[in-house]
């Protein structure tokens, strides 16, 4: 396992989450969509656009030198302004993004763990995210305890239960 600690977000992480919304949307190999095409998209940049809002909460993986190297976080979207994964309002969305260095290493399933302690915490009963066909973290989900519950031509709806 590598070296890295998790720390709650805080207001000060939104450019770091937006680079993970990059990460996340670049997900193909080879993918190299411009960060400002991502974040003017708002299929994309509504996940960090106008971070922190009050029921955000999100946390930060760190290096041994306290450098931020992935990322997970939650938010709330309305039903007149749905997102990638909306499923209901009340059922927080997530998405995650490790530096691509740091991927493989066990960062990403840490981020998880911690981000649906935090949304227990919080009193939410459920998770919710979106991942498109082939992306492998759809395995990761699934062996997370995240299940389908909608699917379009490019991408699935996962829920996780959080008891
Ligand atoms: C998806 C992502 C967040 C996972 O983070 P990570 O730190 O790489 O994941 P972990 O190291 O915790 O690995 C989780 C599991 O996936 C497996 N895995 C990791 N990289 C893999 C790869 N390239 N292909 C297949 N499986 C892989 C690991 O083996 C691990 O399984 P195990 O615990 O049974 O060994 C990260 O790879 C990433 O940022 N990808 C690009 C952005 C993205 O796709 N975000 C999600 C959008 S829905």
């Amino acid at each position: 396992m590598a070296d890295f600690t998790i720390r709650p977000a805080g207001p000060a992480d939104g450019a770091f989450l937006a680079d993970m919304v990059v990460e996340a949307a670049n997900w193909r190999v080879g993918a190299t969509r411009p960060r400002p095409s991502v974040l003017a998209d708002a299929r994309h940049g509504a996940y960090v656009a106008g971070w922190q809002r009050p029921a955000d909460r999100g946390v930060v993986a760190l290096d041994g030198d306290a450098r931020p190297v992935g990322a997970a976080w939650y938010r709330l979207f309305g039903a007149d302004r749905p997102s990638l994964g909306f499923v209901a309002a009340g059922v927080p969305e997530l998405i995650i993004g490790v530096r691509p260095l740091w991927r493989a290493q066990g960062v990403g399933r840490a981020l998880l763990r911690a981000l649906a302690d935090r949304a227990r915490v919080e009193g939410f009963a459920r998770l919710a995210l979106s991942v498109e066909h082939g992306n492998f973290a759809h395995e990761l989900y699934r062996s997370e305890g995240f299940s389908v519950v909608a699917s379009t031509a490019d991408r699935d709806t996962m829920v996780r239960v959080l008891r």
